[in-house]
């Protein structure tokens, strides 16, 4: 069964044509290929459906969807409309199958609905009794043998409440794709398993919760709304047990009709006190959206439910790692430093204090000695706010965000080659590719959600995947073809495979006439690229070098996806250009299916540099040194700008030792622990005569600071995100800012206008018409555009059209074509020798972001990845006598860590690798201060150690109930065919056992 809600036959004519048919005796119109039940559902008729979810399709476990058709019972969820059907919801015949399907189901669950914390006028089982009007169940309620599972942090199982509709296992093996549910039908009392039947929290699970979320009842659910939701649901166990007793008691003479009223009276008391509020994910840059359901200050859950990125899905941090918002080490007053230690204050006297600092050294050392760093996890308009503080107030660019510790180089690669620095499509257009190359990014872990739409699409529809990594991560398991190349040599076996391609006339020659120019002068700079060179130097044999060309020439639309591992080298945005520069030449752009996808990593990096906060652009990427530019920006703010670009934040710390930069302001950014060389960049900091950092938290930063001011996270404020998909999405106040903290534009506006300005923003949308009036790529964002759940995908016309794929018409250039740029090889820097013999490469871990600044203060997190460790291969652990647990100090040219191993097969030989979550054991102490040599984003993965073994042993950093020591139990799905082969199992509605066939047009099986 192919769940197929997103796959469509691309051929319009198809849609063209109208399907007509009679449904309940009215004439209706489908479309063709609609299933009956969306047209059920579209038409507005009320029809039982339990098992039935529309982002999971069909999975026909639950038989209450059925139907007469042409005087045959059939699900309606898997049956596509055809001309002339004659559909009755409402015959006898099917509404006596709808019924006894929906007695099986309430023989599996327990209605108890005023004392259950899911009777928020959303579960699916209460709602369906409601419909049905079942007043008594013929089958009665039978317990199932087995305990309620609450051994995974997050969220509890609970067998008797299951209905086994298998939604989680849909959601697991085929939305979520990490494949650990279950259910074995075969078994005399069907339960849903963790890996086949180990506790959930010994399991593969992953805790990223879309089981939880499609759950239609109370049987998985999140725990942090166990005995919170209801009015009596916190009532004691016993209490509650002889409620539900009463209630069982009254109902044969009452009938199920008076108890579900006075649930449902519950049920309204409780939406006085439910609130329920879009936001945006804090963490990385896919962009997920969903509902936080808060009672009080409480979060109860995160539902996603239909983000345009994500729909039902989440990971861990956002489903999950919400604790910090409520943290008692929230900063809430602001503090100076005062004598060496830092003592609380006022606002009025903090603000006062910064003003009169900044307004000093400005007037003293001019105003490039003062410095402005951004936040990628602030929302746009607080970028836009900083860097227009910086230029227009202070007069200065010296401005920059973490972009340029990760993405700036991946930008650079594509403004040199196809002109917008941003992902050319969207993730549905990775979704449609038929080829998938992910270079020096873990997906699965760094972009969770991402990473589960390409692997659904490896599964359900035949993608092909190419990995090139260092380390065996998830996505390498399950690629067709993993390669693993030297570190640091990309660039090269990338563009050897380009010149293959070139010299055996498999380029896509009508392309590259059409759209792409600098054809010349870009062969002859792959001179040096031979398969030979290529082969020495990355170490990958020259038949492998030669079945990736052949994959990429095959395919159909190849998109290749990148990350950190690519953009944190010295060669970082030239091999972000060979990887534009191949697909290019291979024709892959212009259409779904195509393209350049560098993931970003923070929640609004896209954002923060989008919105002005580098030292080289105005918002929109607009030149600070074009006069025309400069000119539309100072009749905007009524000022002059500076014009020459300014420092980017390498630039600064360098400026800082130098005694250039006097003066820093930093919000939202743990500059003292993610930029490399942390020894060095800290001691920049003490230097400074004057640094603010604003932040939620006390950070590793602050302990520089002269003055910390407390700002308030996502969840307390309005504004909006840009995503890797370019996509912008609003965010809306979940919580009032913690008392004494209070929102980043706020904060950024007071001391804005304690300098002189006469800014008068009362909300973050009177922000964004201002950047919509200067900026053309987003002229027509509107925050009534993005109400909701709406989105747009920049560049945004004034009309409001945005461009979810970019380069359909033409590339972004004036000639509207492409450039193919050349590019030459050079080695990686801080390079192995013998005495630092093995390399160390370093990344993000599934459930911590970054640091860990946020996600270690959740209690779940912590439990089950409450360290950083470093990854040791087997045969290293064996040559060094190193088992897990085992204590090492790790140092480079440049510091030292101490930190445990965990000898593991992910990484092989000499190469390390350490998770960047921690702050006691950064690995940004043994980093070094090259840089990309274009945009001087540090060479993270450029690093080399040497190893000591401490020779104390510890406990594994992982702790037994880390899901990587869970074992997966791959299936198609929920293999509803398997419960209809049970002896015991009949449709509904019919004397007849039932067995599977497939209906003609689409392959799911029908009755
Ligand atoms: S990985 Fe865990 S939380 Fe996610 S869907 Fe599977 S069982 Fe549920
Ligand atoms: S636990 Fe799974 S099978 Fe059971 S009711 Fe919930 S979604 Fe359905
Ligand atoms: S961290 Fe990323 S993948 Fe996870 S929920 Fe947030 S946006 Fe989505
Ligand atoms: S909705 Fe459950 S079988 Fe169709």
């Amino acid at each position: 069964m192919l769940p197929s809600d997103t796959w469509h036959c691309p051929c319009t004519w198809y849609y063209a044509m109208e399907i007509n048919l009679t449904v309940d005796g009215t004439a209706r119109v489908s479309k063709p290929d609609e299933r009956l039940i969306d047209l059920i559902n579209r038409i507005g008729l009320k029809a039982p459906q339990v098992c039935y979810h529309p982002q999971l399709g069909p999975i026909q476990t639950c038989d209450t969807c059925m139907v007469e058709v042409d005087g045959k019972l059939v699900r309606s969820c898997a049956t596509r409309v055809e001309p002339g059907m004659n559909v009755s919801t409402t015959s006898a015949r099917a509404v006596a199958a709808q019924r006894e399907a929906f007695d099986r189901i309430l023989g599996n669950h327990m209605l108890y609905c005023t004392v259950c914390d899911n009777n928020n006028g959303n579960c699916t089982v209460h709602n369906t009794t409601r419909l049905m009007a079942v007043e008594h169940q013929k089958i009665p309620f039978k317990t199932k043998p087995y305990e309620v599972d609450n051994s995974n942090p997050f969220y509890r199982y609970d067998p008797d409440q299951c209905i086994l509709c298998g939604r989680c296992v849909e959601a697991c093996q085929n939305v979520e794709v990490n494949e650990t549910l279950s259910i074995r039908w075969e078994d005399p009392h069907p339960r849903v398993l963790w890996d086949g039947g180990k506790p959930i929290g010994e399991s593969s699970c992953v805790s990223c919760g879309h089981c939880v979320t499609v759950c239609p009842c109370n049987a998985l659910m999140e725990k942090s709304m166990v005995g919170k939701a209801g009015f009596l649901t916190a009532l004691p166990k016993t209490a509650l047990a002889g409620m539900i007793d009463i209630v069982k008691a009254v109902e044969p003479d009452t009938g199920y009709g008076a108890i579900l009223k006075v649930s449902e009276a519950e049920s309204a008391m409780r939406e006085s006190r439910i609130r329920r509020t879009k936001t945006v994910c804090t963490y990385c840059g896919v962009g997920c959206s969903f509902d936080v359901w808060t009672k009080d200050r409480h979060i109860l859950k995160v539902e996603p439910r239909e983000g345009p990125t994500n729909g039902i899905s989440s990971c861990i941090k956002g489903k999950f790692g919400w604790d910090f918002v409520n943290s008692s080490e929230r900063l809430t007053k602001p503090l100076i430093r005062e004598g060496g230690k830092f003592r609380e204050a006022n606002w009025d006297e903090a603000l006062g204090l910064v003003a009169r600092r900044l307004a000093e050294i400005k007037a003293r050392s001019g105003p490039d000695s003062l410095a402005f760093i951004s936040s990628s996890k602030c929302t746009n308009e607080e970028s836009y706010l900083m860097q227009k503080l910086a230029r227009a107030v202070i007069g200065t660019n010296n401005m920059d965000n973490c972009s340029r510790y990760c993405q700036a180089p991946a930008t650079m690669g594509l403004f040199r080659t196809v002109g917008y620095g941003g992902d050319s499509g969207s993730i549905k257009d990775i979704e449609n590719a038929s080829l998938v190359i992910i270079v020096g990014s873990n997906t699965a872990e760094a972009h969770p959600v991402l990473a589960t739409r390409v692997k659904r699409a490896h599964k359900l529809r035949d993608q092909k995947l190419i990995v090139s990594d260092l380390r065996k991560h998830e996505m390498a398991q399950r690629a067709d073809l993993f390669i693993h190349p030297k570190p640091g040599t990309d660039l090269v076996w990338i563009s050897a495979i380009t010149r293959y391609i070139l010299d055996n006339g498999l380029a896509k020659t009508s392309f590259l006439e059409k759209w792409v120019n600098g054809l010349d002068d870009y062969k002859k700079s792959l001179g040096p690229f031979t398969m030979e060179f290529a082969a020495e130097t990355c170490g990958l044999p020259i038949e492998t070098l030669k079945k990736v060309a052949d994959m990429i020439v095959e395919a159909e639309g190849v998109c290749v996806l990148w990350a950190m591992g690519v953009t944190q080298h010295s060669m970082g945005s030239d091999t972000s250009t060979a990887i534009s520069n191949l697909l290019l030449v291979t024709g892959n752009y212009m259409r779904t299916g195509t393209g350049a996808y560098p993931l970003r990593g923070h929640n609004n990096v896209q954002g923060a540099s989008d919105h002005g906060a580098m030292p080289n652009y105005l918002p929109g990427y607009q030149l600070v040194d074009d006069p025309e530019v400069r000119a539309r920006f100072e009749a905007g703010w009524q000022v002059k700008l500076p014009s020459t670009k300014g420092l980017d934040n390498h630039e600064m710390i360098e400026a800082i030792h130098q005694g250039k930069v006097k003066a820093m302001y930093l919000f939202g950014e743990e500059i003292s622990l993610v930029d490399s060389n942390s020894n060095f960049v800290n001691e920049g900091l003490a230097k400074l005569e004057f640094f603010v950092a604003q932040d939620i938290f006390f950070s590793d930063t602050c302990r520089f600071a002269d003055v910390v001011l407390p700002a308030s996270p996502s969840l307390e404020k309005e504004g909006t995100f840009t995503s890797t998909e370019r996509r912008i999405q609003r965010l809306y106040e979940v919580f009032e800012p913690l008392e004494g903290s209070r929102p980043d534009w706020r904060i950024i506006q007071e001391i804005a206008n304690r300098l002189g300005a006469n800014w008068n923003f009362k909300h973050p949308s009177e922000i964004y018409v201002e950047i919509a009036s200067l900026t053309p790529i987003f002229a027509g964002v509107t925050y009534e555009r993005l109400e909701g759940y709406k989105s747009l995908q920049w560049p945004v016309a004034a009309d409001g059209t945005d461009q979810p794929l970019l380069y359909t018409k033409q590339f972004n250039f004036p000639d509207g074509k492409a450039r193919l740029f050349p590019l030459r090889y050079s080695e990686p820097t801080d390079p192995v020798d013998a005495e630092f013999d093995l390399h160390l490469n370093n990344g993000r871990l599934l459930e911590h972001f970054h640091e860990g600044n946020l996600t270690y203060r959740s209690a779940g997190i912590r439990e089950q990845t409450p360290d950083t460790f470093v990854e040791v291969s087997p045969g290293l652990a064996t040559e060094r006598r190193i088992k897990t647990g085992a204590w090492v100090q790790l140092v480079s040219r440049y510091g030292q860590v101490r930190v445990r191993a965990l000898v593991t097969d992910r990484v092989e030989g000499k190469e390390l690798y350490m998770p960047i979550n921690s702050s006691e054991s950064p690995v940004n102490r043994l980093t070094s201060s090259f840089t990309d040599k274009v945009t001087h984003t540090p060479a993270y993965k450029e690093a080399s150690v040497r190893m000591l073994v401490l020779g104390e042993n510890g406990e594994s950093p992982l702790p037994r109930g880390n899901p990587r020591f869970g074992h997966r139990t791959p299936q198609r799905g929920v293999e509803v065919e398997r419960k209809w082969k049970r002896p015991d199992y009949r449709v509904p509605g019919s004397p007849m056992v039932f067995h599977a066939t497939k209906t003609k047009a689409n392959g799911e099986n029908g009755t």
